[in-house]
């Protein structure tokens, strides 16, 4: 009896307060299903993957990131991500130098597959790695991240030659061919593409080919299977996709996880924070009433002035793959269901750049379609072709049926293709 009137009184208070953030959230809407109240402009919104920024300076969008004031963006710390995959090859080739340089000639050689030259996790990566085993080249102040193309006799400009010395003996490490892995129909990060590369290089220099690095592990799986996997040539990528942590049991060097199962949940977690008028912080840094809780400063960090929430980064080699093997499975800490009665079923328009994206496709989505469920949001998938925002845009033809916008833009200059029809 008196447990009942406690818990009528509880469920009053809640109802309360949470009628009081309704209230005052420009997102928030009190009725399930469509949110027609709300004008598009102010519907909440979050950038993911491809951060609104110039693809050739890697300057912020900042009017993309400030479009209203319930918008985000959701990415991973690429800087730290890339410098973990820089030092994860190093430590590989420094602790297998007796086997590394195949054919004896004294220079460990490397080829990398580069994603796409006007994306900032894509040039991180390749600044990374370029730094860590002492290839890159300073251009303007900062590291050229351009493709090489082919640099068999070392007199390329984009990167170096670089010295290793290892037990008293010195190496000579070379970047012998880069490119970006772009389709002819202009899709980056274009697997197949890196596995053409990977023959054509072969073909000419195969025996010079000591370690294969990628920007991403879609390109790295492709280049393994078709190559580096027979010819024992570890290979290095980027997402740990569960196909290429699989493979690290067969040789596969290495990978990143970029902690996709943070960025799909606070994917949506901003959104639904947003729609329900609460604090941002709310199942995020501040554990919600469900226990939803990340850690701050280990599985991810903020920055306010960027809108931005990035995940951070962890390095996956033979060391612990095993706890990574399953890419989808979502997150212990942010894995209960929110209750309905306070955060009401809301319905989001969602796009995938490139439904073929291996990391997106077969990592990501498969993630973000278990987190809608627990945060009792109704998402609709929109898969693009990753070569024009107008095969995407061209389906947000009614976005009043929706509450908030999650989007992944092709380029990361284009965020005016998307805010365009939200602001008409
Ligand atoms: C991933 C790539 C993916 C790209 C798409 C990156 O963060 O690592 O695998 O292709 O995002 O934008």
């Amino acid at each position: 009896m008196r447990k009942s009137k406690l818990l009528t009184v509880l469920v009053a208070a809640v109802l309360g307060v949470s009628m009081v953030g309704c209230g005052t959230s420009g997102g928030g809407s009190s009725s399930s299903g469509s949110a027609s109240s709300v004008a598009n402009k102010d519907k909440p919104l979050c950038w993911f993957n491809r951060q609104p920024s110039n693809s050739s300076t890697g300057e912020l969008d900042t009017t993309a990131l400030n479009f209203n004031k319930d918008t985000y963006y959701v990415g991973f710390d690429a800087n730290q991500g890339a410098e973990l995959q820089g030092q994860m090859v190093l430590d590989y080739i420094k602790k297998n130098i007796d086997k590394i340089d195949r054919n004896g000639d004294g220079v460990i050689g490397y080829v990398l597959a580069i994603g796409d030259i006007g994306h900032n996790d894509s040039i991180a990566r390749t600044c990374g790695v370029r730094s860590a085993l002492g290839t890159a080249v300073e251009k303007d102040g900062s590291v050229d991240s351009s493709p090489a193309g082919t640099n068999v006799d070392g007199t390329s400009k984009a990167v170096k030659d670089a010295t290793l010395e290892v037990n008293g003996k010195t190496y000579t490490i070379r970047e012998l061919a880069s490119q970006e892995m772009k389709n002819s129909a202009g899709a980056t990060w274009d697997a197949a593409t890196a596995g053409n590369a990977i023959g054509t290089w072969t073909a000419s220099f195969g025996k010079q080919i000591d370690v294969v690095v990628s920007n991403n592990d879609g390109m790295g799986m492709s280049m393994f299977n078709a190559w580096a996997k027979d010819n024992k040539v570890p290979t290095f990528g980027y997402d740990a996709n569960s196909d290429a942590v699989a493979a690290i049991a067969e040789g596969y060097g290495g990978t990143i996880s970029q902690h996709a199962d943070v960025q799909a949940y606070l994917t949506l977690r901003v959104l639904r924070n947003a729609l329900d008028g609460v604090d941002i912080d709310t199942g995020i840094g501040t554990p919600d009433d469900a226990g939803n809780c990340l850690t701050k400063d280990e599985d991810y960090r903020y920055s306010e002035e960027e809108r931005s929430y990035y995940a951070l980064n962890v390095a996956v080699t033979a060391d612990n793959y095993k706890d990574f093997t399953d890419s989808t499975k979502i997150y212990d800490k942010v894995s209960n269901q929110l209750d309905s009665g306070k955060s009401a079923e809301k319905k989001v328009w969602l796009n995938i750049y490139n439904a073929s994206d291996n990391f997106l496709s077969s990592t990501y989505q498969p993630l973000l379609e278990k987190y809608d469920d627990l945060l009792n949001l109704k998402v609709d998938y929109i898969g693009g072709d990753g070569q024009t925002e107008s095969n995407i845009t061209n389906r947000l033809g009614n976005p009043s049926e929706y509450d908030a916008f999650a989007i992944n833009m092709v380029k990361t200059d284009n965020a005016a293709s998307y805010t365009s029809i939200l602001s008409k």
